[in-house]
């Protein structure tokens, strides 16, 4: 698996999938394996009760693939953007908030399929966001600021994950919030062994040392979540949650 990964018909599906499906669409057989389900949604409200948000204009989703996140967001920010480095995810996303629904074709066993109809629950808006495609490593001079910054498992997806973090004082105003999620899955296709942050001491020490100038760290906590491969087959994992303050 590379970054071309998140541009194949697979991963559209699967991230359609992962983020609008149902808990009985994504895991049928097993009604105790759902609790799982539904990761962007439970990131950004798990995530939003800890926060003192003084301000709730705008919020950046970074790495938002197909963009449930953002909509997400949109509930309790005048402003969203979702921005992702795959065309076709961000082109998803933004088809989601046209047609506020979607039908996909995975992966039922061997070569059969299921189609499944997807759909943006009713009470999310989206005429608050925007979906652009862009580099989280080289992010654009005139973004401006956030009230809320949320990177749900991208960290260990980029190339250069210190090079992002620097860029995020100068994203999140004073007082502001940075949501980092991540399983902390590092790979070698994706990032060189050298950039990765855990180097022997754990990840969200690598975190802490790289955000310490601007941020401080306000909570962690685990959030599990399930992205289905095929109808008897899934990757279950937890991602750490760290929630830091702009100062
Ligand atoms: C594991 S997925 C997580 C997506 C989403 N936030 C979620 O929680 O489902 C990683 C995402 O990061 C995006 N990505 C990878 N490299 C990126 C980069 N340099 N800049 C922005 N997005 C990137 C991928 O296209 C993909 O959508």
């Amino acid at each position: 698996m590379s970054s071309s990964f998140y541009e194949s018909d697979d991963a559209v599906a699967q991230y359609l999938l992962f983020h609008y499906g149902t808990p009985e669409q994504i895991c049928p057989l097993l009604p105790e394996a759902r609790a799982a389900c539904g990761f962007p949604a439970r990131c950004v409200s798990e995530s939003i009760k800890h926060l003192d948000l003084r301000q709730r204009n705008r919020a950046l989703d970074l790495g938002c693939a197909v963009g449930r996140g953002s909509f997400e967001l949109a509930r309790y920010f005048d402003d969203v953007l979702g921005l992702d480095f795959s065309a076709r995810f961000v082109d998803e996303a933004e088809r989601m908030r046209r047609d506020r629904g979607a039908t996909v074709r995975v992966p039922r066993e061997g070569a059969s399929f299921d189609e499944m109809k997807l759909a943006l629950p009713e009470d999310v808006r989206g005429e608050n966001i925007r979906f652009t495609r862009g580099d989280a490593c080289d992010l654009s001079a005139d973004l401006g600021t956030f009230d809320l910054v949320v990177m749900a498992n991208l960290i260990d997806r980029l190339p250069d994950p210190a090079k992002c973090l620097a860029r995020l004082p100068g994203l999140v105003h004073p007082g502001g919030w940075l949501v980092i999620t991540s399983p902390y899955t590092w790979l070698e296709e994706y990032t060189p062994r050298d950039k990765w942050l855990e180097q022997g001491a754990g990840t969200l020490a690598g975190l802490r040392k790289h955000l310490a100038p601007g941020f401080t760290g306000h909570k962690v906590f685990d959030l599990p979540f399930l992205i289905r491969e095929h109808r008897r087959k899934f990757q279950w994992s937890i991602a750490e949650v760290s929630l830091w303050q702009r100062r």
